[in-house]
């Protein structure tokens, strides 16, 4: 039981739900030899030149407070890269350093959301999304994607719309999605903007998996869209294409006009991001080319070896995703998705993240991610697809 604290703490916190995929890993913990696979991470370490920069930036003396918004070079590398990657070129005054996708998910929210707002969210979703916008005293307002008979995902944009009302505050739209690997597509994006600008919300758009993606260079992107003034957050983070989980680096690319304030939200939370990581940052977008192509078919090889193993087993339905780096499965007569990943990691050595996670309406679901070295990644499934059968 937990202690009850003795002075009062915000009644959100009551309804906070715990994350579901750090209480399978401490669940895990307990036993030997259990194969990872319920973080969105890959077991591919950052690549050398921002552990270079790091060390060569900590050795210079690089220990002291930075500039509210980032450092300006790495700003302007991101300006850059990001300009080179859309559609329409994106301006230094619109990119935001943060300690994190995750941090700059929470100043987005910060910037826009007041207690009682609301945010409309496409779903299954990562659960910190839902659960950042609670904190703000907000109600998290899910719309489901729907899946389709050949195992594609789609979303319903009048459902959307729908769910909006006078205190929605911005539309949540994670694409390519983790869970399902869903890619929100050009035309869906466009009507999204078009009923945003309407109705004067924002879109935030988590674009973390921009790059990991199988039939095409990139995502489509909002930022393709969009006007510098347009009312669009997109989130990024290094986390990901460049294996750099760790690390806590990630941006905002958000209208000039809010720069400012984001600057002071930054100011007030953590103030800056330590500059040796941002040094690390820079070297990830302007060396780290050959790895994101080498990342790419390292999670494409990953997607392979699961179609092969699990897309044998019958129980199992598993449709091959479009985007980011996992498989996110039904198992017949498993209602239970927390209940099914414990006697995974008991039976077949195999950690996997509960499909409850990601909302209600994928329980009953799993999700893994398969960015892991070839050979381990084959026993996991062999074993799972073994006790499953
Ligand atoms: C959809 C999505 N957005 C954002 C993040 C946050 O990444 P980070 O906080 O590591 O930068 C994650 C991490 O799993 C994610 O899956």
């Amino acid at each position: 039981m937990q202690k009850q604290p003795t002075a009062a703490i915000r009644p959100v916190f009551s309804n906070l739900q715990p994350q579901g995929i750090s209480d399978i890993s401490e669940y895990g913990a307990q036993f030997d030899d259990v194969i990872p696979m319920w973080f969105g991470e890959s077991d591919l370490m950052t690549p050398e030149p921002p552990r270079r920069a790091l060390i060569e930036s900590l050795e210079s003396g690089a220990t002291f407070y930075q500039a509210q918004n980032g450092h300006t070079a790495l700003r302007e590398a991101i300006a850059e890269y990001d300009s080179r990657l859309h559609a329409k070129p994106i301006a230094v005054d619109r990119v935001t350093v943060t300690a994190s996708g995750m941090t700059a998910l929470h100043v987005a929210l910060q910037m826009v959301v007041d207690a009682g707002d609301n945010v409309v969210l496409v779903t299954p979703i990562w659960p910190n999304a839902p659960a950042a916008v609670q904190i703000m005293g907000a109600e998290a307002r899910r719309v489901s994607l729907r899946s389709q008979p050949d195992g594609r995902w789609r979303l319903d944009l009048d459902a959307l719309f729908e769910a909006c009302d006078a205190r929605t505050r911005a539309i949540f739209v994670n694409s390519p999605n983790n869970p399902t690997g869903w890619m929100c597509s050009r035309e869906e994006q466009q009507a999204i903007l078009d009923f945003a600008r309407q109705k004067g919300i924002w879109v935030i758009a988590d674009e973390v998996y921009h790059r990991i993606v199988y039939d095409r260079e990139t995502a489509p992107s909002f930022l393709d869209l969009a006007e510098p003034e347009d009312p669009v957050m997109a989130v990024n983070s290094f986390s990901k294409s460049w294996a750099m989980t760790g690390w806590r680096l990630g941006w905002l690319t958000a209208p000039p006009s809010v720069y400012e304030t984001l600057g002071l939200l930054v100011q007030y939370t953590n103030s800056n991001s330590p500059e040796f990581i941002q040094a690390a940052g820079i070297a990830a977008i302007k060396e780290c080319e050959p790895f994101v192509e080498e990342f790419r078919n390292y999670c494409a090889a990953g997607r392979g070896i699961v179609g092969d193993i699990l897309g044998r087993v019958n129980r199992i339905h598993i449709a091959e995703p479009e985007a980011a780096f996992y498989a996110f499965f039904k198992v017949d007569g498993e209602p239970d998705s927390m209940a099914l990943a414990k006697r995974l990691v008991r039976e077949a050595k195999v950690g996997v993240a509960p499909g409850m996670s990601f909302g209600e309406e994928s329980e009953g679901w799993l999700r893994l991610c398969f960015s892991q070295e070839p050979n381990l990644l084959r026993t996991g499934l062999q074993r799972m697809a073994d006790a499953l059968r």
